[in-house]
């Protein structure tokens, strides 16, 4: 018989416990920086400099960081089911917890790619390169001689693995949210695309803006506190 598809949608919650900062709870990231000053296309073309340091700084927490109970349960459900991570988080924590499919909506903190050329549908993702979490500096070129930039989604880009994304969820039997607050469209809207017969969980300690009709059952527990009631719930008969 096909394995149930399962999508999971994660977002900074699901690292937290890994001793990340979520950007929007107290004290989170973006209380900390103005996202449209670090984290945005136009911030990187007022002040390349500022933007290579902070990610560097984030490259250096992930390089020390690990995958937290979490991480691992939710790469565990690939034992049982046929799984997708669709995350938006830019850290390798899933991969490095043995999840083998997932899709990064928001680009990857460990990689880089040539700042000329448009990360889009088209993009080839050999131009992508794997930084084994060195640091990027200015006049650090790409192949094709363009300074190398984070291969990050920054606010002001183009999404391009949201059509993909779109399309997992679309197909998915059971649609779990970990850990994020669903503020940042397009991710926010990819569980409106859960079927009639796909079952939506929630693994969130606060409340979510899901505002949907679909049968939701919301877990108010962190990540790692959640995964076992989740595993439980999805295990038992109907
Ligand atoms: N376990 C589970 N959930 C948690 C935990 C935890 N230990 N700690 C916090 N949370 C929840 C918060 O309640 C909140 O709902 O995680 C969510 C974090 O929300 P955000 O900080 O907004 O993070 P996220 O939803 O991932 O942000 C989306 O915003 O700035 C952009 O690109 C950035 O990918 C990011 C996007």
């Amino acid at each position: 018989m096909a394995k149930k598809r399962i999508a999971v949608l994660t977002g900074a919650g699901v690292s937290a416990e890994s001793g990340f900062s979520t950007f929007r709870d107290s004290g989170g990231l973006w209380a900390q920086y103005d996202p449209q000053v670090v984290a945005s296309i136009d911030g990187w073309y007022r002040d390349r400099g500022l933007l290579l340091d902070f990610y560097n700084g984030l490259r250096h927490q992930l390089r020390d960081a690990r995958p937290n109970a979490a991480h691992y349960a939710i790469a565990s459900l690939e034992k049982d089911y046929d799984v997708t991570v669709i995350t938006q988080n830019v850290d390798n924590l899933h991969e490095r917890a043995g999840s083998t499919r997932v899709v990064h909506l928001h680009g990857e903190l460990d990689k880089a790619r040539p700042e000329h050329g448009v990360y889009d549908e088209s993009f080839s993702e050999a131009e992508v390169i794997d930084l084994h979490y060195e640091d990027i500096r200015l006049g650090d070129k790409a192949p094709n001689g363009s300074q190398l930039r984070p291969h990050i989604v920054w606010f002001g880009e183009a999404v391009p693995k949201i059509e993909r994304a779109i399309d997992y969820v679309l197909q998915a039997d059971i649609l779990l949210i970990v850990g994020s607050s669903l503020s940042v469209y397009p991710a926010a809207g990819l569980y409106r695309y859960a079927g009639p017969d796909c079952s939506v969980y929630v693994i969130d300690p606060q409340d979510v803006n899901l505002r949907h009709d679909k049968r939701i059952t919301h877990i108010r527990e962190v990540a790692t506190a959640g995964m076992p009631k989740f595993i439980e719930m999805i295990s038992s008969p109907e």
